[in-house]
């Protein structure tokens, strides 16, 4: 049975370095890219061409990946509903961590339903949640197939696959969301670029 939130006698303990202390050393904002989508819809490679152009600039950024997380600290759940939402809710409150320590954490999983979505997004104070939509047609994501796990689930063979038999609930509220342009998917590098001018717009990428 689960315990969380069951525990008592617990209090919170200042500590003397601050969030806004760790900004200026780093000259950024911390705060969550979350990038949600149906599988092969591009999340892991927006993640990695926007952490690398972070990077480049002398932004500290961190990837919170779906399929890696799941090597470790989700390795216990699996993909029904309920245990969906606990990989979100984790996944969540690690992020909240990450930004807390001033980085642009970057989480990259498919996260199909709104309401677990809207639960991390509640988590972070003063809106430093970025949700970012990966608006791809499923035909594209199931051409792709890159870990030919379409091709099971339209055999039956994986149960539950997002798109296919299982819900992806898009967002009704999204920051950005990233589409074709006259039936082209963007670059990599372009779809980076979208997500970094944002970022620099609403000044994320200087301390103040
Ligand atoms: N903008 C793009 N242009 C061309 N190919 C792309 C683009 N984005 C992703 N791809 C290709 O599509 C495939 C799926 O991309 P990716 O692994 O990033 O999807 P994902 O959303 O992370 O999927 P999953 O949820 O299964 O992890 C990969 O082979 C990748 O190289
Ligand atoms: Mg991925």
């Amino acid at each position: 049975m689960s315990t969380v939130g069951n525990a008592t006698n617990i209090f919170w303990q200042e500590l003397p370095v601050g969030k806004l202390e760790r900004q200026k050393l780093l000259n950024q904002k911390g705060c969550v890219v979350w990038i949600t989508g149906l599988s092969g819809s591009g999340k892991s490679t927006l993640a990695s061409s926007l952490s690398r152009e972070l990077y480049t600039r002398g932004k500290l950024s961190y990837v919170l990946d779906g399929d890696n997380l799941r090597h470790g600290l989700n390795k216990d759940l699996g993909f029904k509903a309920e245990d969906r939402t606990e990989n979100i809710r984790r996944v969540g409150e690690v992020a909240k961590l990450f930004a807390d320590a001033g980085l642009i954490c970057i989480a990259s999983l498919i996260s199909p339903y709104r309401k677990d979505r809207d639960a991390c997004r509640e988590m972070l104070p003063d809106n430093n949640f970025i949700e970012v939509y990966m608006n791809m047609p499923l035909e594209l994501c199931e051409e792709r197939d890159a870990k030919g796990l379409y091709k099971l689930a339209r055999a039956g063979k994986i149960k539950g696959f997002t798109g296919i038999d299982d819900p992806y609930e898009p967002p009704l509220n999204c920051e950005m969301e990233i589409n074709e342009k006259d039936g082209v998917c963007p670059t990599p590098g372009d779809m980076a670029g979208e997500v970094v001018s944002y970022l620099e717009e609403k000044g994320y990428l200087h301390d103040q």
